[in-house]
């Protein structure tokens, strides 16, 4: 383990069986004991699967396609629960006193609870750790899930492992944390089947990058329905237009410039060119892994889904 922290910046705990940064142990009661709203939107996945497109979508049919709202970063619009868990903005203060981090940086958990309802937010919690009253029904927010297959997500959360989160080591040795559920939020099935299993709930709508990729118009149709929105065809059009990986990538409300910005400039990155719209693309494992970790990941996957009615089909 002494092995595995040092390659991070931050340190990670096991809570309910899940790796976390180790700055997640102080929140997981006031997230557990949060009282929800029914009219909030939640959107949840493992890092690395299409979280911020799905974000950048669900706020725009929420919203009625408000384009000029959504100029504002999306960091603001829908906020992520836990992020102050995984980075200690408190030490980077104490050294760089011209450091000045954005509320919904410094105290995620109060700047949500401090906006008003219908509040839209993103998370990487497991089901197991939603807040009490999401798991046994008390509330019921609408959530929307998005997943990516393992090995593309993995050469994803690799390139952003060293771009936001300091990790030194190999690709081969991330592959093998990954598989272990040594890097944040894994194990990667359990978080996808907590959230499979309830696909059926009224209030969950399961998504995959994949079919983002292969039918963008279709989903859009389909999550306004679970919004209970209507959309005109040439709505769904132009939120197709904005969706596209290329707007979306020299978008600074979506592109997380203002975070990889901050990193460069006080030097926690690894990644000094890096950025986090990278490529956007389905099985580009077939040219970054060795043949040697696709028949890792492909065993891993195959013991995982035996006996299960999911796949990723490609
Ligand atoms: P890559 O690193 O493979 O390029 P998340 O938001 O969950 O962190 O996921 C980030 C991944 O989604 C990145 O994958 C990023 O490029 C990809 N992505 C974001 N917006 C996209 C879009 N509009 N089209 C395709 N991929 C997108």
């Amino acid at each position: 383990d002494k092995y595995f922290t040092c390659k991070f910046r931050f340190g990670h705990v096991k809570v309910k069986g899940v790796t976390m940064p180790k700055r997640f142990a102080e929140m997981e009661e006031d997230i557990t004991n949060w009282e929800v709203n029914d009219g909030d939107i939640w959107v949840c996945s493992f890092p690395k699967t299409g979280t911020t497109w799905t974000q950048e979508m669900v706020w725009l049919i929420a919203n009625d396609l408000d384009f000029a709202g959504a100029e504002e970063n999306i960091q603001i619009r829908v906020p992520f629960l836990e992020i102050s868990s995984i980075f200690d903005y408190r030490d980077l203060r104490k050294t760089n006193k011209d450091f000045n981090p954005p509320v919904f940086l410094d105290d995620s958990l109060g700047y949500i609870k401090s906006l008003p309802s219908p509040r839209l937010m993103k998370t990487h919690l497991l089901w197991k750790m939603l807040p009490k009253q999401i798991q046994d029904g008390t509330k019921q927010p609408k959530i929307v899930y998005i997943t990516r297959n393992p090995k593309d997500t993995c050469i994803s959360y690799y390139n952003h492992a060293r771009l936001l989160e300091g990790y030194s080591g190999s690709f081969d040795t991330f592959c093998r944390l990954f598989l272990a559920g040594k890097v944040s939020y894994t194990p990667f099935w359990d978080h996808l089947f907590s959230f499979w299993d309830r696909r059926h709930l009224p209030n969950v709508l399961f998504l995959k990058f994949e079919e983002l990729k292969a039918d963008l118009p279709g989903v859009i149709r389909k999550v306004a329905a679970f919004l209970e929105k209507d959309l005109s065809n040439e709505q769904v059009d132009k939120l197709t237009e904005h969706l596209s990986f290329e707007n979306m990538k020299r978008n600074p409300a979506v592109n997380y410039e203002l975070v990889t910005d901050l990193y460069k400039k006080f030097q926690l990155t690894q990644a000094p060119d890096g950025v986090f719209m990278r490529s956007g693309q389905i099985g580009e494992y077939k040219v970054k892994m060795t043949p040697e970790q696709i028949k890792e990941f492909d065993d891993w996957t195959e013991e995982n889904l035996r006996g299960r009615d999911f796949s990723f089909d490609i």
